[in-house]
């Protein structure tokens, strides 16, 4: 197969993007997405504050045109994401307990049964991890308000909501083994036990020299699928450039492909001129669209060329 879509579903797996609507209209934007990506996930489109900046007031026209555009081409939709503490308009930050609980169980029946059958995964929590050594829960008005329990909750409403849909935890410095993924892992293990619904957990896997592809990727994944979880490598980006980029970007594809259930990869947007890393390179085209030697090894290590 020669694009990393065809590649990977030669493989059972898919290969999407991040997107973002307002690139839509750009031609090479749309070609390479069209060209060569399968799934794709809105990079900002489907965020609380995207979707109800105002208590039960819900906008869908921007994630629509998204969802819109990859049905028409038969590519899959990840959903991106329903709680999480960033993106978040002011008014859920201020409601009391009671009312948040409401509010969150809301937004989740509402957007899920929007865009029900039209899913495949759905980021159900994103981030709610502290990063370092302790483990423990980041603060936010869900974390601060609803206490742990709040994840769960969570997770048992959008079952309710969409019964078909994948159900995602995602986060990110949890690629390797550390005490972050040590601490998502407990939770994962404790839902699996007690029958909390959770189908899958996403690895962002944004690297850069600080924090490159961590040796025991592979291995994480793979105790995460022993839970009995799909895994996702959900954000794929990975600063740098030429061969030590393109040897990277192998890497994690490797590592998907020697984990059963690691069902597919999204990196996080189609060119380096619009990452979220402002001056950064991390992507497999650049800025005029060229294929990198990025682009060459991942579609290699996919089984295509
Ligand atoms: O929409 C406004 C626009 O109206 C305004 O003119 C412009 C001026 O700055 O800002 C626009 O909003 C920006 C938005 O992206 C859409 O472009 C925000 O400022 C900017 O903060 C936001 O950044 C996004 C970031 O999440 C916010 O947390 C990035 O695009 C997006 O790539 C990034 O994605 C996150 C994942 O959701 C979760 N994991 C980490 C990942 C990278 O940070």
């Amino acid at each position: 197969a020669s694009t990393l879509g065809e590649s990977a579903s030669a493989k059972g797996r898919y290969f999407g993007t991040a997107v973002a609507a307002n690139h839509l209209g750009e031609a090479p934007y749309a070609a390479t997405l069209n060209t060569e990506f399968n799934s794709v996930t809105p990079e900002n489109e489907m965020k609380w504050d995207a979707l109800e900046a105002s208590r039960g007031s819900f906008t869908y026209g921007t994630a629509d045109r998204i969802v819109s555009h990859a049905q028409s081409r038969g590519m899959k939709v990840r959903g991106h994401t329903l709680v999480w503490h960033s993106q978040l308009p002011g008014w859920v930050g201020s409601l009391g307990a009671g009312d948040l609980r409401t509010a969150m169980n809301n937004h989740i029946t509402q957007v899920m049964r929007h865009y029900q059958g039209k899913i495949h995964s759905w980021d159900v929590v994103n981030e709610a991890f502290q990063d370092g050594s302790s483990g423990a829960r980041r603060s936010s008005p869900f974390q601060d308000k609803l206490g742990n329990g709040f994840i769960e909750e969570a997770f048992r409403t959008a079952r309710a909501a969409d019964p078909a849909a994948k159900l995602c935890y995602n986060d990110y410095n949890t690629d390797g083994v550390n005490a972050k993924s040590n601490a998502v892992y407990a939770m994962v293990k404790d839902f699996k036990q007690r029958g909390v619904p959770i189908d899958c957990v996403g690895f962002q896997s944004h690297f850069n020299s600080q924090s490159p592809v961590p040796a025991d990727y592979r291995q994480n994944l793979q105790r995460f699928a022993d839970l009995g979880v799909d895994v996702q490598i959900t954000e794929l980006d990975i600063e740098g450039s030429g061969a030590a980029q393109a040897s990277s970007y192998a890497n994690v594809v490797q590592a998907c492909l020697a984990v059963t259930r690691c069902t597919g990869i999204t990196v996080w947007g189609v060119t380096d001129k619009y990452s979220w890393r402002a001056s950064g390179t991390p992507l497999l085209f650049d800025g005029d669209y060229n294929k990198k030697p990025a682009y060459a090894s991942t579609l290699a290590a996919l089984g295509g060329g």
